[in-house]
């Protein structure tokens, strides 16, 4: 029983994929929420991408979820911003904390784990707080672009998230960089002042360095490591 019901999710997923592809991302929104209600929410770093899915559900719904793993470790011009989101929308994303405080995290792991073992800090810090949040939801929304990373160039409007166990809802997929700003410049959306000052792709404070002009967008995140995400989204090489 199950299992059937899960290969009609996986049919569903399929068609709403299909269906939606060529959707504009404020349709796609609206289509989130009338299909979903309270139990879809948005994942939001509060980079340009969130920012626009923001402005767009809110047009969509006077009640929009939206949430952010503050990890203790955001720029202080990200904590701003998710003030400022409250100020001009109306409403308070909600934060979700790791189980762990910075200071307790020190005590059990070592000062500045993120050195050491950035992939078991992102895990305390990022994915497992994500897990606990999307338990309560029946589909999430997020603002990963295909023209992001190999991997992202896979991502479908609708997908099943296998790790989760929900359905992953992706909007802003087809979108270029450059349509994301125009979508900012015309309808006065607020963004983290961090991307004016070299920072295309914003994380955690240790973790995430400027760019030059030319350099990958995301060439800022994890500098000098082997590590590209964080775990929230699948990475690595694309799939075949
Ligand atoms: S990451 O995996 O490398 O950190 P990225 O910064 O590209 O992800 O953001 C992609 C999407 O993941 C965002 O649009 C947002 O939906 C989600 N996301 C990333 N970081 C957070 C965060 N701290 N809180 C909530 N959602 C996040
Ligand atoms: Fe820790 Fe860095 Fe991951 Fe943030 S991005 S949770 S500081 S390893």
């Amino acid at each position: 029983m199950v299992h059937q019901r899960a290969i009609n999710l996986q049919g569903s997923v399929a068609q709403w994929a299909d269906e939606l592809e060529a959707a504009d991302p404020q349709a796609i929104c609206a289509w989130a929420v009338s299909t979903f209600g309270d139990k879809v929410a948005l994942a939001s770093s509060f980079g340009v991408e969130d920012m626009c899915l923001i402005d767009m559900l809110v047009r969509a719904t006077p009640t929009p979820r939206v949430f952010y793993l503050d990890t203790g470790l955001l720029f202080p011009e990200t904590y701003a911003l998710a003030d400022a989101v409250a100020a001009r929308y109306g409403f308070v994303p909600e934060r979700r904390r790791p189980a762990l405080t910075l200071a307790r995290q020190a005590e059990h792991y070592g000062d500045r784990l993120w050195e050491r073992d950035p992939d078991a800090c992102c895990r305390m810090r990022k994915v497992e707080p994500l897990g606990q949040m999307l338990k309560g939801l029946d589909a999430w929304i997020t603002g990963i672009r295909r023209d992001q990373t190999p991997f992202r160039a896979g991502a479908r409007v609708v997908e099943l998230d296998g790790k989760f166990g929900l359905i992953k809802i992706n909007p802003l997929v087809r979108w270029t960089t450059g349509q994301v700003w125009r979508y900012v410049r015309q309808h006065r959306v607020p963004y983290n002042p961090l991307h004016d000052q070299g920072y295309p792709s914003i994380g955690c404070v240790p973790c995430t360095r400027p760019v030059r002009l030319g350099d990958d967008p995301r060439a800022g995140r994890w500098a000098n490591l082997d590590k590209t995400e964080c775990g929230i989204h699948p990475g690595g090489a694309p799939p075949a």
